[in-house]
């Protein structure tokens, strides 16, 4: 017999059986026995708000596979622009298709001429380059007629690999901007090697990226590409469940993204290792986390209730890079942190373990990346997900989002004129 829930409503004896299809039941059922009574449910942490195949993740266990395939399988032998085809399609690509797929990544990559002078341009140089990229994301909903036409296949194709390809773009032009140096324009085949370029050429000169950081950048993008329902991914998915263009969802799944609390967490902890600065001062510090003051930056998940897998790998990359550059003494200050942490009742009895942000920014700042790039790369590699989720809602013709509230204000009041106000 199929597995179900029976729900009493304990005031008129009335129930109501409800199936448990994929380890959820459906809300929708349950208002059926229940008109007019919400379910309560702030910050989503009991609410399944789609089906998805794209990502699954198990924190109990540290689990985290895309389309199926093991997360440590996909970090050791795939290419980002292969996940990124995984997550867009739902399979790896064969080698023609892969192929294919770069080289239309590469050719849409340069960005419209007036967004490089008149945009990013017109930002002051110290302006937070998340703030740039969102603008620069939404401008491409101005500059491409086509955005709002999203009804075939093909077409969501194309908006997607213009965004994979233009995202970096407009990310190395907001870091040359702000550093006042002349932009340089896509020309590489290889999507990270290209983006490097982009940032650290010198005009006229020759740039050759050390070929372990791009590995690097690579594993990174590819750990950061998806994960489920995350702020930023479910922001994507509710601006696009009104049917807004993915131009302007992807720019409100980058605001979502660029909070301390979410993406912005990784640029917050290389401020932390800073503040602590060696690791004879790491048992004070996490004393005044635990008496309040602060969180552990890069600590604690809202699914993993074990070691995030991706924290995993990123330490053994940092081990590879901090190994290939000078020897950082904020890797130091970090591995002393997770070591301290780990052993503490307070953290260990709530569960806190690193996350995926904890070494990254590491690895990032060994590569050259200043600390406010850090939530831009996170950004980049997230395009994918954000992107695979959006076909993902149009292919299921998905509702509009639209939750409800418990409404706790005035019943009701009447206006005072405001020369009667006290
Ligand atoms: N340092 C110290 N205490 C913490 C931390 C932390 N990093 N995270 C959670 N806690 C405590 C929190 O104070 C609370 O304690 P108590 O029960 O005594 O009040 C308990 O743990 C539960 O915390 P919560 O805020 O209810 O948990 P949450 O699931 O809402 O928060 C989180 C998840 C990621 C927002 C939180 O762990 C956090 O703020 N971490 C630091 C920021 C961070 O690293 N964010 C990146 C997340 S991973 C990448 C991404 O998804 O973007």
């Amino acid at each position: 017999m199929a597995e179900s829930i029976t729900i009493i409503d304990n005031r008129t004896g009335q129930s109501i059986e409800i199936p448990l299809e994929h380890g959820g039941v459906a809300a929708a059922q349950w208002a059926k026995l229940l008109p007019g009574i919400w379910f309560y449910d702030p910050g989503l942490l009991s609410t399944a708000v789609c089906e998805s195949s794209i990502t699954f993740v198990d924190g109990e266990a540290g689990v985290l596979r895309y389309r199926g395939y093991p997360i440590e399988e996909l970090a050791e032998q795939a290419s980002f622009i292969e996940v990124a085809y995984l997550l867009l399609f739902g399979r790896l690509p064969t080698e023609a298709e892969l192929a294919s797929f770069g080289a239309e990544i590469a050719e849409e990559a340069l960005i419209p001429e007036p967004m490089l002078h008149q945009l990013i341009g017109a930002f002051p140089p110290d302006a937070h380059p998340m703030a740039t990229l969102s603008s620069g994301v939404a401008a491409l909903a101005g500059f491409y007629p086509d955005a709002r036409d999203v009804s075939t296949p093909e077409q969501r194709r194309r908006h997607a690999i213009r965004l994979i390809a233009k995202v970096p773009t407009i990310a190395a032009a907001s870091y040359r901007h702000s550093r006042s140096l002349p932009y340089i324009y896509p020309t590489r085949a290889d999507y990270v090697a290209d983006f490097m370029a982009m940032m650290w050429q010198l005009p006229g000169r020759e740039y050759n990226p050390d070929p372990i950081y791009v590995r690097a950048l690579d594993i990174l993008f590819i750990l950061q590409a998806d994960h489920e329902q995350n702020c930023s991914t479910t922001t994507m998915r509710t601006v696009a469940s009104s049917l807004a263009d993915p131009y302007l969802s992807c720019a409100a799944a980058c605001a979502a993204l660029s909070g301390p609390r979410h993406g912005g967490a990784n640029e917050a902890v290389i401020r932390m290792l800073e503040e602590i600065s060696s690791p004879d001062r790491v048992a004070d510090f996490v004393a005044e986390v635990k008496s309040g003051h602060g969180r552990l930056q890069g600590f604690g998940h809202r699914v993993y209730k074990n070691y995030d897998p991706r924290a995993k790998i990123i330490k053994e990359v940092a081990y590879q890079v901090l190994g290939a550059s000078d020897a950082s003494p904020l890797f130091e200050v970090a591995l002393k942190l997770e070591e301290v942490a780990l052993k503490d009742e307070y953290f260990l009895s709530r569960r806190l373990y690193p996350n995926v942000d904890f070494y990254s920014g590491l690895i990032y700042r060994a590569i050259g990346f200043p600390a406010e790039m850090f939530t831009v790369l996170f950004a980049i590699a997230r395009t994918a997900g954000w992107l695979a989720h959006w076909m993902e809602l149009l292919d299921q013709n998905a509702k509009l989002v639209r939750p409800r509230q418990l409404y706790t204000g005035e019943a009701i009041r009447h206006y005072v004129p405001l020369s009667s106000r006290g």
